[in-house]
This record gives structure tokens, sequence and C-alpha cells, in this order.
């Protein structure tokens, strides 16, 4: 008797705490985010290409990743916003085949540039940064 007692009113306490939070859409928000946040530091991929600051700008993603050849046009590479070097691969391939061939590897282009943790919508940004202009 004293431990169905002592269960009710753990329960009625219960209730009351829960009552007595704020239920509002900020609130809630505000209290599972510690948890969400914790979740995309967990996933590896996500997180570095489309982590707290968002996906990165073209010009960022060109700098980090693709100037060590693109900027001087080492082996060939088309150089940055050198119409020369982009209108020929445009009209022949199209802006798909680039964008394909860019996250594939081809030739002595390597698949993404070597940037591991970029999304493909960052490998565009990088390449539309490239053809600016073109
Ligand atoms: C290790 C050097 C290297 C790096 C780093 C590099 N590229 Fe390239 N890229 C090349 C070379 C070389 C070519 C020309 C390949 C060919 O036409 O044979 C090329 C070609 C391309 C093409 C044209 C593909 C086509 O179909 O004509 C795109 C688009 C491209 N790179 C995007 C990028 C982007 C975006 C980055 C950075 C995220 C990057 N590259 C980083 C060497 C590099």
């Amino acid at each position: 008797m004293k431990v169905k007692l002592w269960f009710g009113a753990a329960a009625v306490a219960l209730v009351a705490v829960v009552q007595a939070q704020d239920m509002s859409d900020e609130a809630i928000a505000e209290r599972i985010k510690p948890h969400a946040s914790i979740k995309i530091a967990g996933a590896e991929d996500a997180s570095a290409s489309a982590g707290a600051g968002g996906p990165r700008s073209g010009e960022t993603v060109y700098n980090n990743a693709c100037v060590a050849c693109h900027g001087a046009g080492v082996l060939g590479a088309p150089k940055l916003q050198v119409a020369a070097d982009w209108q020929p691969r445009i009209d022949e391939r199209g802006m798909d085949m680039l964008l394909q061939n860019a996250i594939n590897g081809y030739n002595a282009m390597p698949p993404k540039g070597t940037c591991g943790d970029c999304s493909d919508n960052e490998i565009q940004a990088a390449i539309d940064y490239m053809i600016e202009g073109t």
C-alpha cells in the first residue's frame, strides 16, 4: 500500500514537472539542440561539407582544393576564368559532364580535385567560380 502511494505521488510530481516546462516550439527546439548538434558532429562526411557554416562558396573550395592545379594550369588543367581553356570543354561536353568528370576524376584530374569532404554542390560551385566570366 505504501509503495503504491509512493508511485502515485511520483507520477503526479512528474506530470507537474512536464507541464511546468515551456512547451513552445522555440523552447522545444532549444532543448533538443545539443542532441542535434552532437549527431551532426558525429556524422563524418556531412559535418565537414554541410556543417555549422553551411556549404562553402565556390571561391573557398577553389582556393582550398583546386588552385594548386587550376591556378597555373598544372598538367594541362584549364586555368581559373580563362575562357580559352574552358569554352571548348563546355562546348564539347556540357556542364553536366564537366561536373561528372570533376566528381569522378578525368585523366590527371583527381576525383573531386582531392577534396574528399566536398559535396557535389560544392564541386559545382567551384566549377562555376572557375568558369565565371568565360
Ligand atoms: C592534381 C591537380 C588537380 C586538382 C587539385 C584539381 N584539378 Fe581539375 N583538372 C586537372 C587536370 C589536369 C584537368 C584536365 C584533365 C584533362 O582534360 O585531361 C582538370 C580538369 C577539370 C575539369 C574539366 C573536366 C572536363 O570534363 O573537361 C573540371 C570541371 C575540374 N578539373 C574541376 C576541378 C575542381 C572543382 C577542383 C577542386 C575541387 C579541381 N578540378 C582540382 C587537375 C586538377
